[in-house]
């Protein structure tokens, strides 16, 4: 079993993180996740406070097991940070920005913060702050990003961090993914895109049998989601979110004059209530590329984890598919 200072750190057994998804209800893949040992997580966004109360008392009668409560920049909702510290989870995770403010204020209720970051200056910003664990996110990560690719930025924020545990995330979905982490300096992964393509996720079927599809080249940078998205409220906060194509997402970057947020915005808000929302901005990261078919959360979590200790046994080579059939 893969075991690292980290899962000590967080309660778990093994060392995966399922991420959140901003306003994509996600409660029975937390769950999932949790009682396969890993880290489920929650996303907040766009869902008011009672709302997200239904989720997290939906999810305790699930789980007994900790999990992440998530908030983003874009925007920080202030009543839905508040409730979030009452509702006292085992971490709250948080990305686009550096809220030193909001890290102290988790700290003093006793909560752990997990902090994912694009680039050095956030790690460096989050390692100041006291941040209890750095997620190293490359760009080629689902949702939002930057620019900078998981196999250069984990080393170098695994370089920074000292005792602080350092996780890896964007275009990990299998265990040769797990292994390389490792091999990076990081005590875990998370995992959006893998996750998202499971049976637990409440999203649309289409969007998953989308990621299935899916090469590495058709998950792209929605530039220009400002148009459409709400703006970011914390100092130093950026981002690109990573989606598959749609027409939106297309005229977004072609195009975005032509983009009428009056009329786009409410469609997509109220798409993204209903579990939808692949018909416009369905973000995706590049590791759809090494998603070939739905499975339960649970069997995701198991298969990482034991092609991560084929791989670190050694017998990393028994994983490579069958050669292709050669002529002569
Ligand atoms: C649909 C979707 C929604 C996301 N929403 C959030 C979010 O609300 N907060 C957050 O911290 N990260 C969010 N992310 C990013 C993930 O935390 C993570 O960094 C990313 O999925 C890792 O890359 P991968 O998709 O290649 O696994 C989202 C990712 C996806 C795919």
């Amino acid at each position: 079993m893969i075991f690292t200072p980290l899962c000590d750190l967080l309660g778990i057994e093994v060392p995966v993180i399922c991420a959140p998804f901003g306003p994509w209800e996600e409660v029975a893949l937390a769950a999932a996740v949790c009682e396969a040992g890993g880290l489920g997580s929650l996303g907040t966004a766009v869902l008011s406070v009672p709302e997200l109360e239904q989720q997290w008392a939906q999810l305790r009668t699930l789980t007994d097991r900790p999990f992440a409560i998530n908030h983003t920049a874009r925007p920080l909702d202030a009543g839905a940070f508040r409730a979030t510290i009452e509702e006292r989870p085992a971490a709250v995770s948080f990305h686009m920005a550096v809220p030193a403010d909001l890290i102290a204020e988790a700290h003093d209720a006793g909560i752990l913060w997990i902090q994912q970051v694009m680039d050095a200056r956030q790690a460096a910003e989050a390692l100041d702050a006291g941040a209890d664990v750095l997620v190293a996110q490359g760009g080629e990560a689902g949702g939002h990003g930057g620019d900078v690719s998981t196999m250069v930025l984990v080393p170098q924020v695994v370089d920074m961090a000292g005792g602080t545990p350092v996780v890896a995330a964007g275009g990990i979905a299998d265990g040769r993914g797990l292994a390389a982490a490792l091999a990076l300096g990081a005590q875990g992964v998370a995992m959006g895109t893998r996750f998202l393509a499971s049976t637990e996720m409440n999203i649309a079927d289409e969007w998953k049998q989308r990621i299935v599809a899916a090469d590495a080249v058709d998950a792209v940078k929605a530039t220009n989601s400002e148009r459409v998205l709400p703006p970011y409220n914390v100092p130093g906060s950026y981002g690109v979110p990573r989606s598959l194509h749609t027409p939106l997402v297309d005229a977004l970057r072609e195009h975005p004059e032509l983009v009428d947020p009056d009329e786009t915005v409410p469609r997509l808000m109220e798409a993204v209530r209903r579990g939808r929302g692949d018909e416009y901005l369905p973000f995706t990261g590049q590791s759809a590329a090494l998603v070939h078919e739905v499975l339960p959360a649970g069997e995701i979590v198991r298969r990482v984890l034991s092609e991560a200790e084929i791989i670190l046994a050694g017998g990393g080579a028994g994983l490579a598919p069958p050669p292709a059939d050669t002529e002569g």
